[in-house]
């Protein structure tokens, strides 16, 4: 068994803040859009804590963004420059998942300390933390003060259409809220991602090398 260092402490830092700020922020966006459906809490109440969060949120992303940036850790989110290649893999990454996962096959993608992500992973977290999450905040700050920022919700076609992208969006991750954790349960245990993500190392079984995840 081999340990790498794959999670710096301003991820996970960055992680779980934001994995309990996106559960606090589905809640209180439940509460806000179906009041007839969910009262736990007053509308007022889940609207200042919605927004309060949502902040805090935003705030959490530039740690993110900021570490990346400045550390040489950005490699991990390097793309593979060749399509063949690239799409090779992510083929063989779906094929594991949908069905060598339940025949015992070794996962294709075997991690090294700057190479933590399949070819999956690593399009989709950048499709979400470059595109969907940004995207989600701008809607929402435009949602916050629709009258203050009135001529840029006009230049976004109104405020029906920049409602409907953020309600869209919070369904989106809803969806992804299961999705994401069911798939970082897939390595040699069902914990083995979520330990390296609480304590930075992640165990590498020499036999047969797992590196998958969500
Ligand atoms: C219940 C909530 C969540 C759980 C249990 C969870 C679990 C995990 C685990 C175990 C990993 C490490 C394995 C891997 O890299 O795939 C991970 C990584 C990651 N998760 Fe989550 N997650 C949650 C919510 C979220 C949310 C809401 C987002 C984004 C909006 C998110 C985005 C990411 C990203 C981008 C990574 C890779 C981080 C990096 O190394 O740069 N997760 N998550």
């Amino acid at each position: 068994m081999q340990k790498l260092y794959i999670n710096p402490l301003p991820v996970r830092i960055w992680h779980w803040t934001n994995a309990v700020g996106f559960i606090l922020l589905i809640a209180t966006g439940v509460q806000i859009r179906y009041l007839d459906l969910v009262q736990v809490i007053s509308f007022k109440q889940a609207v200042v804590a919605h927004n309060w969060i949502g902040f805090v949120l935003i705030a959490n992303f530039f740690l993110w963004l900021g570490f990346y940036l400045f550390s040489d850790k950005i490699k991990v989110y390097h793309p593979e420059l060749s399509p063949s290649k690239y799409f090779r893999a992510s083929f063989r990454q779906l094929a594991y998942y949908g069905y060598g996962i339940f025949r015992g096959d070794p996962n294709p993608h075997q991690m090294s300390a700057y190479r933590k992500f399949n070819a999956l992973q690593s399009m989709t977290y950048q499709i979400i933390m470059l595109l969907v999450v940004p995207l989600q905040f701008f809607t929402g700050v435009l949602l916050w003060d629709v009258a203050g920022y009135s001529s840029m919700v006009e230049l976004f076609g109104g405020v029906r259409v920049v409602d409907t992208v953020h309600v869209l969006i919070f369904i989106f991750f809803t969806g992804f809220i299961f999705i994401h954790p069911y798939l970082a349960s897939l390595s040699h245990t069902p914990w083995a991602h979520y330990k390296a993500m609480i304590t930075g190392y992640e165990e590498i079984e020499d036999e047969s090398p797992q590196g998958g995840g969500a």
